[in-house]
């Protein structure tokens, strides 16, 4: 006999303490000095929902609040996205977090449950579109529609390093200002979000922080019990004259080897609106006194800065899974973005999707000559059928719908329909890979 999970409740600040319980018992990775108000900023309880085992206490255990058996959350972020006849508009997206399940309720549905009561709650709230997550491990999502939509790239730059940029560019960077500055002052916050907004602006796959959290950002907090011989994290602007036009949040590693300077830089948020700004702050990051490398953590997979350095080779190029994108609204969602101009298109798009019934069934796709497109219900013969999970792999504009035939299983039914959407659905840059959340 199967028996379904507990039932789903809303989270709330008396929660704190279960859920630090859980959270620490999944993740087994206790940060030494942080607090139940470190860990409510780094949640946004409107959107957290657990699971909490039914019955009471269990030997060894006090009573008191019955243990989570299963948590997640969600921030409200924004999602830089391809604009109908050309450049970037920013959609909403909701951030899934912190997901977790008890070890003792693991493979018994928990995490299933908890993943359909968030699409459905996404869906009903209206206020998205589109989720997104970063995945623990790469094969479990797929299964609830989520594709992988951007590819975080790693580079490691040895110290003075050579960056060979076109003299004109180069020109241009040696007119942009840099400064260091320590990240956890008000102002400091303040500044990098402002920096982060627009330098998003710029920037396909860009996922923007919201405004509420600006000064209470979990990826900006410094734990100094944790973090070993790192310093605390600091930020270096790029400025040409006035206007603020990149930064870096970067932290050093103090290390020595055989009375040599063997410290490590790692750039964990790295942002710029042009190549000059970026060329700056690069040039800066790979030649720090007293460090031996520079490793830059998310960047994309087409990053001047890796061909700076002299390609992906020499800059030791290793690519990961990034965001995995779901469409909560398929009409919507494919409204929301633009396509190539140019090239209209008019095809009826057969979705499947199980977990989101709302979406299963055939949508007419209608691209205008600018680019945009409407998007409605249709009881035509389809020209393709896809998993919703191709969409969202496909909606950045990084991989193709082409490419997905082979791996997702997208079906052709009229000569080159898919060839045609990919097409229309492709950027001319590379997404750049998700924020930390
Ligand atoms: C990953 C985790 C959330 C899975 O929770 P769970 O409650 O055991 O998952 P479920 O029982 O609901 O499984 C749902 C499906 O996902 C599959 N699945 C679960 N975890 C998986 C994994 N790590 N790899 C591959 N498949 C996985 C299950 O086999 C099941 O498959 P099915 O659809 O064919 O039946 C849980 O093991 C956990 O909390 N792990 C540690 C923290 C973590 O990795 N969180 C994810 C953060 S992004």
């Amino acid at each position: 006999m199967t028996t379904s999970p507990p039932a789903l409740v809303d989270l709330t600040p008396d929660d704190l303490p279960r859920i630090r319980d859980l959270v620490e018992t999944v993740w087994f990775s206790v940060v030494p000095g942080k607090t139940l108000q470190h860990l409510d900023d780094e949640i946004d309880l409107r959107h957290a929902r657990g699971v909490p085992r039914p019955g009471g206490p269990l030997p060894g255990e006090a009573s008191g609040a019955a243990p989570l058996l299963g948590l997640y959350s969600a921030f409200d972020l924004g999602l830089m996205v391809p604009a109908a006849g050309g450049g970037l508009t920013r959609v909403p997206m909701d951030g899934l977090t912190m997901v977790s399940v008890h070890p003792d309720a693991r493979r018994q549905g928990v995490l299933r449950r908890m993943m359909t009561d968030h699409l459905h709650r996404v869906h009903e709230r209206g206020e998205s579109s589109l989720a997104g997550l970063h995945a623990s491990e790469p094969a479990i999502y797929g299964r609830f529609g989520y594709g992988h939509a951007s590819a975080d790239a790693k580079l490691t730059v040895g110290r003075g390093t050579t960056l060979r940029a076109p003299e004109a560019l180069s020109r241009q960077a040696d007119e942009i200002r840099t400064h260091v500055t320590v990240l956890d002052t008000q102002e400091a916050l303040a500044t990098v979000h402002r920096a982060h907004l627009t330098c998003a602006e710029v920037t396909l796959g860009a996922v923007t922080r919201p405004a509420s959290m600006e000064q209470s950002w979990f990826a900006f907090r410094d734990h100094p019990k944790a973090r070993a011989s790192k310093e605390p994290s600091r930020v270096m602007f790029a400025r040409r004259g006035e206007e603020l036009t990149g930064y870096a949040v970067f932290r050093r590693e103090s290390r020595w080897d055989d009375a040599q300077p063997a410290g490590e830089v790692g750039v964990d948020e790295l942002a710029a609106v042009d190549h000059a700004s970026l060329l700056a702050l690069a040039r800066r990051l790979v030649d720090m006194d007293l460090t031996s490398r520079t490793v830059f953590w998310s960047r994309p997979t087409d990053d001047p800065l890796a061909w700076w350095a002299g390609g992906p080779r020499s800059a030791q190029m290793r690519v990961f899974d990034a965001l995995w994108l779901r469409l909560v609204d398929v009409p919507r969602a494919l409204r929301e973005r633009g396509y190539a101009p140019g090239a209209p298109l008019d095809l009826v798009v057969q979705v499947d999707d199980k977990v989101c019934p709302w979406n299963a069934g055939r949508w007419r796709v209608q691209v205008d000559g600018d680019g945009s497109a409407q998007v409605g219900p249709s009881d035509a013969e389809p020209d393709l059928v896809t998993p919703v999970a191709a969409l969202g792999a496909a909606y950045l504009g990084g991989r193709t719908l082409l490419a997905q035939v082979p791996t997702l299983g997208v079906e052709e039914r009229a000569p080159g329909a898919v060839a045609a959407l990919s097409r229309a659905m492709r950027a001319d840059r590379e997404p750049v890979p998700a924020i930390g959340f």
